[in-house]
């Protein structure tokens, strides 16, 4: 299987299309608004786009509960302005990938209007239904007595979402199709059918959503697995420089199911958390972080991460690679309970990790957390993290002219935008795009360059590893710590410039991510 070659050098940026920037003035960011911004990002070095659900939809699930596939929603533009928005991202050497939401679609989708109608139709099995109204087993999400149809529907997330039906690996009742049921199959085709679509409009490749999910009643993913090597081998087939990138967080069994790429993500995994969480959704409000490494009050410990990640880092070597987000639309912004000198450590780690960089918008400025916002579109807690971006000091941030926002902007009187930290030298933004440069300007820092644990000790900071010739040592922690560590060192980079290095002794300062060029590597070392 072929492994496309721009994915090493890759530097992901996620674009929330309701929040990036609104051309058009009615409060609301679109398409023409994104392809205005791309120069920006450009500035920043990003040379890979996600872009999150874009597709015609009510909006239940902020577009992860869609309506066609295969229409741009209005609220967004066209078609045409998202196939103007691959091609100028493309004139400027980007990829961009689309959000694929195969698991589910919304309640009003017309596929469901027909599946929920009492008359067997076309449409009857694409979503998943009990046998009558009264039949309620175990262990499944299931709506009832919302149609005429005899028979209760399951849902993925929320209520409005009803699992389209992949089948089920093992199955204990009648109404539970096997994945090669025809029925099945055409669920399957029109998917793939979604895929080609957007593809032959020129888009790069997806993140699918929960694709962990899609056959059920499947313990290891067996089914699940299959299904997607069929996709990968259309990949393969058809497609060969696009991508296909799983919400799995758990690279292994993701790479074993033909996906490029896997997030690694906070949830089905301690690693993520183990780093990165300050704060828990249902804990958001408390003034005191949870312990995590990336916290100036070193109270973490980066051997719960990497007795994690290294396992699944040798397992997937090669074959697929695990990309490692500043954070998401579904996560507490990194910023929160951080200082600037702290999101540099953070970003800069994230640059130069043998991982895929995915920045969430905003978080290049450190954007912060919205607490107590009212939640939109199915958002909840998530609603904070959704503000609308903050380009300038102009009306809403420079995000929109419109008198109402899709949601409010920040209106702190020091919320950072993207037109001051251009012009600061020293902002977060700098320390981005100078660490964006750094990985881009030797294959070793890709991706693919060759990665060394040089010291990692229980619940103690720093952490030490080794890119090729490069040495980099993390300190997030506000204590300065010094270690033994042979070399001769010579700086390259430094988010603080508080790490020295002499006589085989490393002086990690507090709150600093400094990388050295080694002069003088001795041979071997620890292999991962
Ligand atoms: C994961 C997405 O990231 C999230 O935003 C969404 O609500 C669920 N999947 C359901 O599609
Ligand atoms: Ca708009």
């Amino acid at each position: 299987m072929h492994l496309p070659s721009w994915l090493s050098e890759a530097v992901f940026y996620e674009i929330y299309p309701q929040s990036f920037y609104d051309a058009n003035g009615d409060g609301i960011g679109d398409f023409a608004g994104m392809t205005e911004k791309l120069d920006d990002l450009s500035a920043l070095g990003i040379n890979a786009i996600w872009v999150n659900p874009c597709f015609e939809s009510p909006f239940m699930d902020a577009g992860y509960d869609i309506t066609d596939y295969c229409r741009i929603a209005p609220r967004y533009g066209t078609n045409e302005d998202a196939i103007r928005f691959f091609n100028e991202a493309h004139r400027r050497g980007m990829r961009v990938l689309l959000d694929l939401v195969p698991g589910h679609t919304s309640d009003r989708h017309p596929w469901f209007l027909e599946s929920k109608k009492p008359e067997k139709n076309a449409y009857t099995n694409r979503y998943i239904w009990t046998g009558n109204a009264f039949d309620y087993p175990e262990g499944f999400r299931l709506m009832s007595g919302l149609s005429d149809r005899d028979g209760n529907y399951m849902v993925n997330f929320f209520s409005s979402q009803p699992a389209l039906n992949y089948g089920f690996e093992n199955r204990q009742y009648d109404w539970q199709l096997p994945p090669d049921h025809p029925d099945c199959r055409a669920t399957l085709e029109e998917m793939k059918h979604v895929m080609r679509f957007w593809l032959d409009a020129g888009c790069d490749g997806f993140r699918v959503d929960m694709a962990y999910s899609l056959v059920k009643n499947d313990p290891l993913f067996t089914g699940t697995k299959r299904l997607w090597n069929e996709v990968r081998e259309m990949f393969e087939r058809e497609y060969p420089d696009a991508v296909l990138l799983s919400e799995w967080s758990c690279a292994e069994q993701a790479i074993d199911a033909g996906f490029h790429m896997d997030f690694y993500l906070h949830f089905n995994s301690v690693g993520y958390n183990a780093l990165f969480q300050t704060a828990p959704f249902d804990y958001v409000d408390k003034a005191e972080a949870a312990p995590c490494f990336f916290h100036r009050d070193g109270k973490g410990d980066v051997t719960r991460f990497l007795n994690e990640f290294l396992p699944k880092y040798r397992y997937i070597r090669g074959r697929g690679y695990m990309c490692l987000p500043t954070g998401n639309h579904d996560m507490v912004r990194y910023s929160h309970l951080r200082s600037e000198e702290e999101l540099k450590a953070i970003a800069a780690f994230i640059l130069l990790f043998p991982t895929v960089p995915f920045l969430y918008y905003g978080d290049e400025i450190g954007m912060r957390y919205q607490i107590g916002l009212t939640s939109k579109e199915g958002g909840y807690y998530r609603t904070g993290s959704r503000t609308p971006m903050q380009w300038s000091d102009g009306k809403n941030k420079g995000f929109s002219a419109a008198d109402q926002t899709y949601l409010p902007v920040d209106s702190a009187p020091d919320a950072p935008t993207i037109a001051q930290q251009r012009t600061r030298a020293g902002s977060l933004w700098h320390t981005v795009r100078d660490a964006v440069a750094l990985r881009k300007s030797d294959p070793a820092f890709g991706a693919d360059g060759d990665f060394r644990v040089a010291y990692a000790k229980e619940g103690a900071y720093p952490f030490v590893f080794r890119r090729g010739r490069y040495v980099i040592s993390v300190n997030p922690s506000e204590r300065s710590e010094r270690i033994a560590l042979d070399g001769r060192f010579k700086t390259v980079f430094s988010t603080a410039g508080r790490t020295t290095h002499a006589n085989g002794v490393l002086d990690a300062g507090g709150i600093d991510l400094t990388v050295f060029e080694d002069l003088a590597p001795a041979a071997g070392g620890d292999t991962n």
